[in-house]
C-alpha cells in the first residue's frame, strides 16, 4: 500500500514526520504514531478533542468542512481559521506531505 507522508508539528515547534495510508483518518494516524491527541468520541463528532490546526497551504486542499464539524469546532478551545477535527480528515494520496499542528493541550497549562 502506498505510503503517504504526514507532518505533525507540536505546539513547541518540533516536527514529527510519519507514514499514513489512504482511508485512515488523521486522528488514526496521530494515535498510531503515539502523538498526544485524545479523540475521546472516536470520530463520532461529539467531543472536539481531536482538534488540529492545518497548515495554511494545505487547508484549501482538504474536502470542505461539514456543518456538523463546524458546529463542533465552534466549541473548541483555541479555534483558528484553519482548524479541523482530525477524525473528519480522511487520508488520500493527494494529501502526501500534509502538514498539521497539534494545538497545545489546555490541561497542560493548569
Ligand atoms: Fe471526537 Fe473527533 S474524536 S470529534
Amino acid at each position: 500500500m502506498e505510503e503517504i507522508i504526514v507532518n505533525f508539528i507540536s505546539d513547541m515547534g518540533s516536527v514529527k514526520t510519519v507514514y499514513a495510508y489512504s482511508g485512515q483518518t488523521l486522528l488514526d494516524v496521530a494515535q498510531s504514531n503515539g502523538l498526544d491527541i485524545e479523540g475521546a468520541c472516536e470520530g463520532s463528532m461529539a467531543c472536539a478533542t481531536c482538534h488540529i490546526v492545518v497548515d495554511k497551504e494545505w487547508y484549501s486542499k482538504l474536502p470542505a468542512t461539514s456543518d456538523e464539524e463546524k458546529d463542533m469546532l465552534d466549541l473548541t478551545y483555541g479555534l483558528t481559521n484553519t482548524s479541523r477535527l482530525g477524525c473528519q480528515i480522511v487520508i488520500t494520496k493527494d494529501l502526501n506531505g500534509l502538514t498539521v499542528k497539534l494545538p497545545s493541550n489546555i490541561y497542560n497549562l493548569l
